[in-house]
């Protein structure tokens, strides 16, 4: 079977990352590439590592992008832009993967507060779902829209969801600390961003409260008993790619933890528990689709875990191939099937 495919948002860096995977996939099969303001020109001028025959076509503008023989689309497009495109996708009868923020909340208050500007399709929120893809298969498989989950909360929820679910832990609150590689901010110029500003620093960003919070606490809370209270503090780091998240965690029972997380993943193909007492790395895991996560047990009370993700694997693109197997039934690693890039 082969299912058309297009990419919107394939200029950017989980564009250009869904471009990668997506031309070793068996199924898949890429038919069009949208852009924006490099609507027009050809692939391979705007992404010159691309060297394949993909690299001939005209990257088209988005809407140009929604022709009939399309099936599946996934919006890798700056949140708000992306529900208008999810919209059209959604109407002419396509599947979505979206990547943005766009539709991860079940309110559009919760999306007014988290990332201020007003929703443009709030009536399209009760039908996405949250695609955390261990967590959700089921509905994943009967979804025309699923809501590709950010990178911290990916990095956060996948090492903390078990033991919410087992209700071994303390909400007071949850601290959650995570570092990110630059390609997390996007393909876009910022100062803040410069090499200069970037190389050998490191900068803590996003408080009092990332609009990333808002998307943990909303799913967190799904596998506990109670509301989840997380105080997170991302910072970017001077790498490419990758992130690591560590949760400082206080509760009941720590001996049982590793067991709680073992089993919760034992047979899950992107999601590795290390052996007691190793720790993760960004290196580890850059350029797979893995998360890798690791517990150290401090008393009988007090945990620390850390987990690595490649934010624009684990954390978008991969994560959004893996989501859109799942939803045309395919084998969910198909396409997916990579080591860590090493060294
Ligand atoms: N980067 C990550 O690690 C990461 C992780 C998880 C989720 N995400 C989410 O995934 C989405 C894409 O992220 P990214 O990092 O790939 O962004 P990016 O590198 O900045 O790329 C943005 C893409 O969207 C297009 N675009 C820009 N403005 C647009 C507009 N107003 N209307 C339509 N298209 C527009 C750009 O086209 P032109 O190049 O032609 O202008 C480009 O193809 C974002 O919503 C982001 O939050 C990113």
């Amino acid at each position: 079977m082969n299912i058309n495919v297009a990419i919107l948002g394939s200029t950017g860096y989980t564009g250009a990352e869904l471009i990668r995977l997506i031309e070793n996939h068996p199924h898949f099969n890429i038919t069009h590439l949208g852009a924006h303001s490099q609507a027009g020109k050809k692939v391979s001028d705007v992404l010159p590592g691309i060297a394949s025959s993909i690299g001939n076509q005209t990257l088209a503008a988005a809407d140009a992008c929604l022709d009939d023989d399309i099936q599946l689309v996934f919006t890798a497009l700056p949140h708000g832009a992306a529900a208008k495109s999810v919209k059209k996708a959604l109407d002419s009868g396509k599947k979505v993967v979206d990547l943005s923020a766009d539709f991860r909340h079940q309110s559009s208050d919760v999306y007014q507060q988290a990332y201020g500007i007003t929703h443009p399709h709030p009536e399209l929120l009760t039908q996405s779902v949250y695609g955390l893809s261990e967590w959700a298969r089921h509905d994943i498989r009967h979804a025309q829209l699923v809501a590709n989950p950010g990178c911290y909360p990916t990095s956060t929820l996948l090492p903390l969801i078990p033991l919410l679910q087992a209700g071994v832990i303390d909400n007071s609150p949850i601290i959650v600390d995570s570092k990110s590689g630059t390609s997390g901010a996007g393909r876009s110029a910022k100062v803040d961003l410069l090499y200069c500003e970037i190389n050998e620093g490191l900068s803590a960003y996003g408080l009092p409260r990332h609009r990333h919070v808002w998307e943990m606490e909303e799913w967190a809370k799904g596998f506990g008993e109670q509301d989840i209270h997380i105080r997170f503090v991302p910072h970017i780091v001077p790498m490419t790619r990758g992130m690591l998240s560590t949760l400082h965690l206080t509760g009941t029972n720590t001996d049982t933890w590793y067991e709680l997380l073992s089993q919760a993943y034992a047979n899950e193909d992107f999601v590795r528990i290390l052996p007691q007492g190793t720790l993760p790395s960004t290196k580890s895991v850059a350029g797979s689709n893995r998360c890798d996560i690791g517990l150290c047990v401090l008393s009988e009370t007090e945990a620390v875990v850390v987990s690595c993700i490649d934010n624009l694997l684990k954390g978008a693109s991969g994560q959004a191939l893996q989501n859109a197997n799942i939803m045309f039934g395919f084998k969910e690693s198909l396409g997916l099937s990579l080591h860590a890039q090493w060294p």
